[in-house]
């Protein structure tokens, strides 16, 4: 069978680029996109966005959806279960985005317990006819590929990954994503990358390899060793905007990954905090995000106990102020063979 243009020129978007920045709700917002798209990441993806009535969402949804100025593409992630609103999904997010819309990709891996109670996200694997009719309902709606991520199976016995992504590409999806765990297994256990082999035998449009890429590293050995096309970085994204070019070096150049200095993530935090205050602004997240970037510096659960308290720019600002001029003392005392100072509040 000859791959569809819409396949085709996935293709050579994954051969430019074969790390994706996976969806990631209340993760890949534009500020994550822009400091990771600084560093190398191309395809990025929205959090995943309800279709129930996006159309006429408030502007507060469609902040979800839409990508900030820098931003010169975007995939979109639709979750739901009624095939006549992704129709009206697809056709609201081509006029909202314009000319940046990459794809649309459809979640058919959600395992969260409000979602598949609905019977959307991961549930579609045990309704492969509505998972069906979803499918064609938005292709026939749409003028960019349509996408889909789905799971090993839903339950583990399933394991109907392989049989499922054939299913989909009948019903005209331009490339699948796998996630390789089954949904009752939420984020816990091993990915099971045999199960992207599978699917990658079972379909000619390309396959996404996602589950447990934590580096650069991973990501280059997922491409080589599997039958993706391409491979979706996740939490590996955690405190490490650079992965995307990190790892395009090393699978295409054979380039090593650098080491960071700690005074290179502080400033890597501080612009991720500038762009979270101007673009979102939800400096709740921006919490969560300076917890990863102080993974592994001296003294880190002490400052990860004052991030916390932390709730407006200036504050995580001056914080992070206080942060560098710790670390560089603690690194110039360890560089020199003496013992690491103690933290500053509790010298
Ligand atoms: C916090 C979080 C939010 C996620 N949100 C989504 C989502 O909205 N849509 C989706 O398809 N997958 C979502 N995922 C799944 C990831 O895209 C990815 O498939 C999964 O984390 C496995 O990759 P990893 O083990 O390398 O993290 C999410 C994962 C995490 C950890």
């Amino acid at each position: 069978m000859a791959l569809s243009e819409y396949s085709t020129r996935l293709l050579g978007a994954y051969a430019e680029q074969p790390f994706l920045m996976a969806p990631m709700a209340g993760v890949t917002d534009p500020a994550y996109r822009i400091m990771c798209r600084r560093r190398g990441a191309h395809l990025a993806y929205s959090e995943m966005v309800s279709v129930a009535g996006l159309a006429y969402a408030s502007n507060k949804t469609w902040r979800l959806v839409l990508p900030a100025d820098e931003e010169q593409q975007i995939c979109v992630q639709l979750f739901g279960s009624k095939p006549d609103q992704f129709a009206s999904a697809v056709a609201a997010v081509e006029e909202r985005v314009g000319d940046r819309l990459s794809l649309i990709d459809i979640n058919m891996a959600c395992p969260a317990r409000k979602v598949v109670t609905k019977g959307e996200g991961s549930a579609l694997m045990r309704t492969p006819e509505l998972a069906e009719q979803i499918v064609e309902a938005a292709v026939g709606a749409a003028h960019v590929p349509v996408t889909v991520k789905i799971r090993k199976g839903f339950y583990a016995e399933d394991r109907n990954a392989a049989t499922f992504a054939q299913m989909l590409e009948g019903a005209g999806a331009a490339a699948v994503a796998v996630h390789g765990r089954c949904a009752t297994q939420l984020y816990t256990g091993q990915a099971d990358w045999s199960v992207v082999d599978e699917v990658a035998d079972a379909v000619e449009i390309p396959v996404i390899g996602s589950g447990d890429v934590f580096s650069a590293e991973d990501a280059a050995e997922r491409l080589r060793s599997s039958g993706a096309s391409a491979v979706f970085i996740a939490r590996g994204i955690y405190g490490n905007p650079w992965v995307f070019g990190d790892a395009r070096a090393l699978a295409l150049d054979g380039t090593p990954v650098p080491v960071r200095s700690s005074v290179e993530r502080l400033g890597a935090l501080r612009e991720h905090l500038t762009l979270t205050h101007e673009l979102l602004p939800l400096m709740s997240r921006a919490r969560t995000y300076a917890s990863w970037y102080l993974k592994g510096m001296p003294h880190a659960a002490a400052w990860r106990a004052q991030v916390v308290r932390c709730s407006t720019y200036e504050e995580f600002m001056a914080l992070v102020d206080d942060i560098e001029r710790d670390v560089v003392a603690c690194e110039a005392a360890l560089a020199a063979g003496e013992s690491v100072p103690a933290h500053p509040l509790e010298a």
